[in-house]
């Protein structure tokens, strides 16, 4: 099951809610969970769960153990928004980050006073650079106390890791811009720290090569492919978990090529997939693991169906991040 934020954590606290919403999809091989913030400052959008006070870890371990009883494994994506946020979502006295201080366009959600633009980044300094990869230590930690399998770091999707990786959104002059390897060390420091903290088999990480998610602006393609060549190697030497790929069209193949020749353990792919489509992929040998979004989203007992050729649930895009139960535990499973 692919990472989904919900928006269901009233007061950032994971609750019975998603306890039984995780309960109802683990008959996954794997669950990711919803994007989960590190530190207060990571919390760009509303009612997303955290992961850095005891009541947090408290909300969680309700829900690592609940997907443990059906036997499924749950790992949390830590998920930094960076410069994707509004101030209005963020706790007291939090403020937003960034790698620069450029704006995001276009608008966010907040629950005060309706559709905003995106707040003004803070540019952060070399030492709140090093101050965002304790967070994620911290947050790491925290994961494998509240009972999770592992933790996923999200550097997809146009969030803090990958706006550092885009040179259009990172101006920065010091070790953390400019060359290639400058913009992955902030990446790279997060998986070497973590894994350091909580082992290398319960570490994966999230990329999604060429994608203009979060007003990302396309840059050099060779540059891009050279980025993910480079990281695909150094998560390689980090023996990580798995690299998760979330897919879309603009990927070449050579991309794909590079990142299957560098990376030797599991790589799982998402994005728009079908059971057939999955099964052809599998075939194709870029991909260990499938990962299915929407399709668990709107169809809790989705193994179970793809095992009965059944069709799946139609899914309400109108409750994807609205609080409460509508269009969030009340999607039938077959009887
Ligand atoms: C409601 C919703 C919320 C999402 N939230 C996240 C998220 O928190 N983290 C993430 O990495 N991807 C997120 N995604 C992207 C999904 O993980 C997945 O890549 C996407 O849905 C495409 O896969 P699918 O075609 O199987 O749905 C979200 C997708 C949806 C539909």
């Amino acid at each position: 099951m692919a990472p989904m934020t919900r928006s269901r954590a009233i007061g950032n606290i994971p609750n019975d809610l998603m306890t039984t919403y995780y309960g109802q999809r683990a008959g996954a091989g794997l669950i990711i969970t919803e994007g989960t913030a590190p530190t207060p400052e990571a919390l760009g959008y509303p009612r997303i769960p955290g992961i850095f006070s005891k009541p947090q870890i408290a909300g969680w371990k309700k829900i690592t153990a609940r997907v443990h009883q059906d036997g499924s494994k749950i790992f949390l994506q830590l998920m930094h928004t960076g410069r994707i946020g509004h101030m209005d979502n963020l706790s007291e006295g939090a403020i937003l980050l960034g790698a620069s201080d450029i704006k995001a366009a276009g608008q966010i959600y907040t629950d005060s006073i309706g559709m905003q633009d995106h707040s003004e980044p803070i540019s952060l300094t070399t030492t709140g650079v090093k101050t965002i990869v304790d967070g994620y230590v911290s947050a790491a930690k925290n994961a494998m106390e509240a009972g999770f399998d592992g933790v996923e770091l999200h550097a997809a999707n146009g969030y803090l890791l990958e706006q550092f990786l885009n040179p259009n959104v990172n101006n920065r002059t010091d070790e953390y811009g400019g060359s290639i390897t400058n913009r992955a060390r902030l990446t790279v420091e997060v998986a070497e720290k973590v894994v350091g903290a909580i082992g290398k088999q319960k570490v994966g990480i999230r990329f999604s090569p060429f994608s203009t998610l979060g007003d990302l602006q396309a840059y050099d393609a060779n540059k891009v492919h050279e980025t993910y060549d480079y990281l695909a190697k150094v998560m390689d030497g980090l023996d990580i978990q798995y690299i998760h790929i979330s897919a879309n069209p603009a990927i070449p193949q050579k991309t794909f090529d590079a990142i299957r020749a560098g990376f030797s353990n599991t790589i799982i792919l998402c994005n728009g997939l079908t059971a057939e489509t999955a099964e052809e992929q599998l075939h194709k040998g870029f991909a260990d693991i499938v990962a299915f979004g929407r399709s668990f989203l709107s169809t809790p007992d989705f193994v179970n169906r793809i095992e009965k050729d059944a069709l799946l649930n139609q899914i309400d895009v109108s409750t994807l991040y609205t609080p409460g139960e509508k269009g969030y535990i009340d999607y039938p499973a077959l009887q």
